[in-house]
């Protein structure tokens, strides 16, 4: 039986996460730690509260007493370390925050666990802490550039991934130097239920429900490489299981898709929804397909993301080969799944949908 610590557990990916764990291994232990920032949302942990095997706690990972007291307190051996400020655009407009978080927080973190792990007379006869992050260290790809592969160096790019570089780095030194048993993965682009809709794929489903305009940065021409969250969740299991300590794995999709294309297929997909089901109309009168036009009508070239990284690739080999991993879902599949997820699930976007972000949208592009 395992004691885990999922940090930003009330996020997209951590709450995903959790809800995968609990059902996987109903004899573990699961501590989420959040603060609730304006990406986290208890309504993603629904059905979870009550479970025995399960505790939520609100702190934030800045604050090193809390994170020391519960390692000790919960007997944790096992860290999942989602928590983070994650949005590349906030980052331009305000980085501070993802320098307090990413940064200073994953030190926290690391640092109470040497502490509990390394320095203790009661610490776990094994532990395991896995840093998630992104594979926007590597910086950006040109057309026919291999994808990013572990041995491809950093160079990151906007201040929410030079933050993300800066935790990876203190992971490694402290698996180096302390002997801490450390993981580290570095995925490509998620999508997939619970994602905040200030991300391309959720937002650009929100506004075209709602009649809004779909911002397309610059001309639409970057890629990403795309993962079903439900692949990621399983990438990290494998990771725990079977990865070499001190290693990190890149994690990918091989599902290479230009902005304009996803926001295309996006608009396909909602006509074709209003047409097959006619309550949508009522639902979402506001929408195009409700008065029977074109949702691609309302996509809008806007100005560009300073600095904006062209291309994400990842080489998937070292997961494949020494993990057995390959995503379960295709992009074809897992966009048709997030957009009936969104379909099914207004209550929930409604929610998360709060002032804070409409605040700052507005705000955001009032200065573009
Ligand atoms: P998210 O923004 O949806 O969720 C982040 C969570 O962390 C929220 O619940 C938030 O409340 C919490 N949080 C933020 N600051 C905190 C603090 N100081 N203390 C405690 N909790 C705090 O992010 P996500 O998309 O789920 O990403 C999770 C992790 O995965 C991040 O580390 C991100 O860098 C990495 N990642 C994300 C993607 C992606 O496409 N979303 C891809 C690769 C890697
Ligand atoms: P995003 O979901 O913010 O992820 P990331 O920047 O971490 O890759 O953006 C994905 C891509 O979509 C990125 O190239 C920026 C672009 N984008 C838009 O064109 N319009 C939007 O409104 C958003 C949020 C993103």
């Amino acid at each position: 039986m395992a004691r885990l610590l999922v940090t930003g557990g009330a996020g997209f990916i951590g709450a995903n996460f959790v809800h995968y764990w609990v059902e996987q291994y109903p004899d573990d232990r699961v501590v989420v730690l959040d603060s609730l920032t304006y990406a986290g949302n208890l309504a993603s942990l629904e059905g979870l509260t009550d479970c025995e095997q399960f505790r939520f706690v609100k702190e934030s990972i800045v604050e090193k007493d809390v994170v020391a007291t519960l390692l000790r307190e919960e007997q944790i051996d096992t860290v999942v370390h989602f928590a983070a400020e994650s949005h590349v655009d906030r980052s331009i407009s305000g980085p501070a925050d993802f320098i307090d978080t990413n940064i200073v927080g994953t030190h926290n973190l690391l640092q109470a666990a040497r502490s509990a792990w390394l320095d203790s007379d009661d610490a776990p006869a094994s532990h395991r802490f896995h840093h998630v992050s992104t594979d926007e260290v590597y910086g950006s790809l040109g057309p026919t550039d291999p994808g990013f592969s572990e041995s491809t160096p950093y160079a990151p790019n906007s201040p929410y991934s030079a933050s993300k570089a800066a935790s990876d780095h203190l992971v490694r030194a402290y698996h180096h130097t302390y002997g801490l048993q450390v993981t580290t993965s570095n995925c490509s682009n998620n999508y997939g239920p619970y994602q905040f809709p200030e991300k391309l794929i959720p937002l650009m489903i929100v506004n075209a429900l709602e009649g809004k305009l779909l911002p397309v940065y610059g001309d639409g021409s970057n890629i990403r490489d795309w993962l079903y969250v439900e692949d990621h969740v399983r990438a990290i299991d494998l990771v725990l299981k079977k990865g070499r300590v001190g290693e990190t794995y890149n994690i990918g999709g091989n599902e290479e898709w230009a902005n304009i294309d996803i926001v295309n297929r996006i608009c396909a997909a909602i006509d074709t929804a209003f047409v097959d089901d006619g309550e949508l109309a009522t639902r979402f009168p506001d929408a195009p397909a409700a008065k029977g036009g074109q949702t691609a009508s309302l996509i809008t070239s806007v100005k560009d993301r300073p600095g904006h990284d062209w291309r994400y690739a990842i080489d998937p080999s070292r997961a494949q080969n020494e993990l057995g991993f390959r995503p379960q879902h295709d992009f074809a599949g897992g966009l048709a799944s997030t957009i009936d997820w969104m379909l099914n699930n207004e209550a929930w976007w409604r929610a998360v949908m709060d002032g804070s972000y409409r605040d700052w949208v507005t705000k955001h592009y009032a200065s573009s």
